[in-house]
């Protein structure tokens, strides 16, 4: 069973995959995606959304795969783009059929596809047709747009069109991030498809995978913001380490976590925005650590990363 943690534009960037890959619990990770408009990206926007790949041959430092996300509905222009993503050395690329965004659907590209096969199978054919042989394609998809009518029809265009690993997020576009996420239906989708099947949504901690893993019938796992809201859940999954799950979270290591995350977005040059990652880090780790609750009130209204930076020192000091 392989641990993926899962792409999350806006939140797992470059140095959350660092992060979250370091005690090297997951298998693989993905970027966020890539959108594929109206041209052939230039090499330089692969690097952005993966500056793994000139660091470290698309590996987090600790060696973990990193597989590059396109997201787009253009046949050609995303084989191009997939073709020009393989010969810069991504290991894996992976197609978004999932993403719920309101302007991305406008444009026809993410969970959209969801409702025309079709698309789907025409896309991934080109993908394929274009890309290395050596290299796999892959998709993530959700149960459809507004209900889950299409579901099994789509994943098999999805093998049919030559991907060799499906990822579903159990709920449709309309169910958004609602829980529950529907793990049975991806055991009933395995029943069409023979391509290794990945199931996503709602892992929270080692009861919520183990219950995931009964009722989809996966092959592998992705986690989201189970991941971020507890670093160390990929881990705790895969030593099934009960003592460390009823252990108290610490506390001193998320903040020095934080310190570190805001640190080196501002030295890769991303000043403007590395307090607000924090911010939105907070969010999700207050689910676990109340602290977190009392910091992110405290720091809602910096703008300034110096001062997110004094106070995340502070904090530091006073609970050490
Ligand atoms: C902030 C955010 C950004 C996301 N960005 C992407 C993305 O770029 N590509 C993608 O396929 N899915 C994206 N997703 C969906 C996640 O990969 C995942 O499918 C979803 O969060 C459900 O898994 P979880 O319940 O474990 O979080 C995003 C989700 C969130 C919350």
């Amino acid at each position: 069973m392989k641990l993926i943690l899962a792409p999350m534009e806006g939140l797992v960037d470059a140095h959350m995959r660092n992060l979250l890959t370091r005690d090297g619990a997951f298998d693989s990770c993905v970027t966020e995606f890539l959108r594929i408009s109206d041209k052939l990206l230039p090499n330089k926007a692969f690097h952005r959304i993966c500056p793994e790949a000139l660091l470290n041959d698309w590996k987090t430092p600790s060696g973990t795969p990193v597989h590059l996300q396109l997201l787009g509905s253009h046949p050609e222009l995303m084989a191009q783009n997939a073709r020009r993503g393989a010969l810069l050395g991504a290991p894996v690329i992976d197609v978004n059929f999932g993403c719920p965004s309101k302007t991305v659907n406008l444009n026809r590209g993410g969970s959209v596809l969801l409702q025309d096969p079709e698309d789907i199978y025409q896309i991934l054919l080109a993908m394929r047709q274009d890309m290395p042989a050596h290299v796999p394609l892959t998709a993530k998809m959700r149960l459809g747009y507004e209900d889950k009518a299409l579901a099994i029809e789509n994943a098999q265009a999805i093998e049919a069109a030559g991907a060799s690993e499906l990822c579903i997020h159990a709920r449709t576009k309309v169910e958004g991030y609602k829980p529950p996420a529907h793990w049975q239906w991806i055991a009933k989708i395995k029943q069409h498809v023979k391509l290794p099947v990945v199931a996503n949504g709602e892992i929270w901690n080692l009861k919520d995978y183990e219950e995931c893993r009964q009722l989809s019938e996966c092959d592998n796992i992705m986690l989201g913001r189970g991941a971020v809201a507890n670093p160390q859940l990929a881990s705790l999954i895969k030593h099934k380490n009960h003592s460390t799950l009823q252990a108290p979270y610490d506390w001193v290591a998320r903040l020095e976590d934080l310190l570190w995350m805001i640190s080196s977005t501002m030295e890769a040059g991303n000043v403007k925005y590395a307090a607000d990652r924090i911010k939105q880090w907070l969010a999700y780790l207050k689910i676990l650590y109340p602290q977190a609750e009392t910091l992110f009130l405290e720091v809602k209204r910096f703008k300034k990363s110096e001062d997110m930076i004094l106070k995340l020192k502070d904090e530091i000091a006073s609970a050490s």
